[in-house]
């Protein structure tokens, strides 16, 4: 698939095949991801690749914030990918002190920009995700036992898509662009 056809075919996916993903794909999935460009190149966002059926129940119905439509989606992925970031490091100086007016938020650019990596790579595949805002952070590092340090970033649906969803409506250019 050509990068441009990539990127406009993508669709968030959320209904899947009870069809598992083999480890390697997974793995390779990660590798693409790991070429996004990121601060300094730091590289801070780490992915957890959950297939654990009693720790994907877990996370589908106490860690959604009562979301069922996220409920739904986890339970019917047969991975959950969970993103997180190490705390601290892109965007800041070596002393600890911030680079720029941004602070900290430069490691969450980072990790939506190695997201949509991942999920670019993952459509490529044949795979199908979904990027999930829409959970408990605190609840979901617990049940993950996330390490000190680090901060979950954002939640991904992957699998085999059992849909294909119509675009939704995209602005037009003329509303997202201007020159100066
Ligand atoms: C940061 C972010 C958070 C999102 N959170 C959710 C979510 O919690 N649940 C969900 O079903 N979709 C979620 N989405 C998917 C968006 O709804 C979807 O990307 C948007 O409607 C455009 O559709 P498309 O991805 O098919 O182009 C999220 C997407 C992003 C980038």
């Amino acid at each position: 698939m050509n990068t441009i056809d990539c990127i406009r075919t993508r669709r968030s996916i959320r209904k899947f095949e009870d069809r598992p993903v083999r480890k390697d794909l997974i793995e390779d999935l990660v590798e693409t991801a790991s070429y996004a460009p990121t601060w300094k190149n730091t590289q801070t966002t780490r992915y957890i690749a959950v297939t654990d059926p009693a720790i994907k129940e877990k996370i589908a119905e106490d860690c959604v914030l009562g979301f069922k439509g996220n409920t739904n989606i986890i339970k019917s992925a047969p991975v959950l990918i969970v993103t997180t970031i190490v705390h601290g490091r892109a965007g800041f100086e070596r002393d600890g002190s911030y680079s720029t007016s941004k602070e900290d938020r430069w490691e969450v650019y980072d990790a939506g920009i190695c997201a949509q990596t991942f999920c670019l790579a993952a459509h490529d595949a044949g795979l199908g995700t979904v990027i999930m805002g829409v959970f408990d952070e605190a609840k979901a590092a617990e049940v993950l036992d996330i390490p000190e340090g680090q901060i979950v970033s954002a939640l991904i649906a992957l699998g085999y898509p059992a849909q294909s969803p119509e675009a939704p409506k995209r602005k037009a250019v003329a509303d997202l662009l201007s020159f100066r």
